[in-house]
């Protein structure tokens, strides 16, 4: 149905048919992941919502430039981190509007993984970057200037990688001669390192997905994000994360559970961890929602996805003292 710049927005129609059960029709809505602008220009087009896109990267600019002259007073762009969602809601006193919605759909967007010079992709010759922000640590840095230790830490942590050892004993090997430079070179390097003929999925898929996940500090940001939620959103507001794959999943699954008060909170080391707070959120998907047969035909890319729901209650909020308005 969205068709905008020629991107096709995973789970959409599900995050529309969500708002509309809950009858978020007016107020705003944080799209956290602007991306291409395609949940932004859904929402607007669907709703007399009004739409706060955030993005890291600094070259999805020019997107929500395009969105920004359709649609105007209703959409605002800031192009910030989920770790700088509160301090911006907070400083411009945006949260006094209510906020009914705030959505995460995680990971790369088409944009940066087909552009060869942002270096995310394997299957593309590019630097060894993958800095949403453009800023900060590099992928070079990490594979030319980290221990081995550090590096099988990264790739098992992040990937689940089972031979993270191996890739990173490849890795020092071939650096003594000289700097890994590129993606491909990178890709071989890994693949080389890995037992076994060659699988469906590439060798170099979960190596590749560590070491973005960690130059980006994703799970921590997501973490950050979430809590982020749970401070601005309104009673009765949701929250949607369409997350794709299991690391991710489960940092927004621990969030939910802490803030049903099912997991144990802990404060600080010295203190026995809060039992029994009231739960901050109501959890709408008790199993993820995942995309049809016919959104997997269309667009591959959306066959790992899993969109939670939740709804926030009335309750002070777990991880800040905040009461939802
Ligand atoms: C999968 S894409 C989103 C696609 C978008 N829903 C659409 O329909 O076009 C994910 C986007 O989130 C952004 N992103 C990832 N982590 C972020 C973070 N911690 N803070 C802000 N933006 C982030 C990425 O830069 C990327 O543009």
């Amino acid at each position: 149905m969205n068709n905008f710049l020629e991107h096709v927005p995973v789970l959409i129609e599900e995050i529309l048919e969500n708002l509309n059960k809950f009858k978020i029709t007016d107020g705003v809505i944080i799209d956290a992941t602007f991306g291409l602008g395609g949940y932004s220009n859904a929402i607007l087009e669907n709703t007399n919502c009004h739409v706060y896109g955030f993005d890291r990267d600094p070259e999805v600019r020019k997107h929500a430039n395009k969105l920004k002259e359709k649609y105007s007073n209703r959409f605002h762009f800031f192009q910030k981190k989920f770790s700088e969602i509160d301090d911006t809601l907070s400083r411009k006193n945006y949260s006094r509007k209510k906020i009914k919605a705030m959505i995460f759909d995680l990971g790369v967007s088409n944009l940066q993984l087909s552009k060869k010079s942002r270096g995310f992709s394997f299957k593309l010759d590019g630097p060894l970057d993958m800095r949403m922000s453009k800023k900060g640590i590099k992928a070079f840095d990490i594979i030319n200037h980290y221990s081995q230790e550090k590096l099988s830490n990264i790739f098992y942590n992040f990937g689940d990688e089972t031979f993270s050892r191996s890739v990173s004993k490849n890795i020092i090997q071939f650096r003594k001669i000289k700097p890994i430079k590129s993606t491909l070179e990178l890709a071989e390097i890994i693949r080389r390192a890995i037992p076994g003929k060659r699988k469906k999925i590439d060798k170099a898929t979960k190596t590749f997905q560590a070491i973005r996940m960690f130059v980006n500090d994703e799970l921590n940001e997501l973490h950050k994000g979430l809590i982020a939620s749970e401070k601005f959103l309104t009673c009765d507001g949701i929250l949607c994360a369409v997350s794709f794959h299991s690391k991710e999943d489960k940092v927004v699954k621990n969030f939910l559970k802490i803030c049903q008060g099912k997991s144990k909170l802990f404060i600080s080391k010295f203190l026995p961890p809060e039992e029994n707070l009231p739960r901050s959120f109501e959890i709408i998907t008790k199993k993820p929602i995942l995309p049809s047969i016919d959104e997997i035909k269309i667009n591959h890319k959306s066959r790992s996805a899993k969109l939670r729901i939740a709804k926030r209650t009335k309750y002070n909020s777990i991880f800040k003292n905040n009461v939802a308005a």
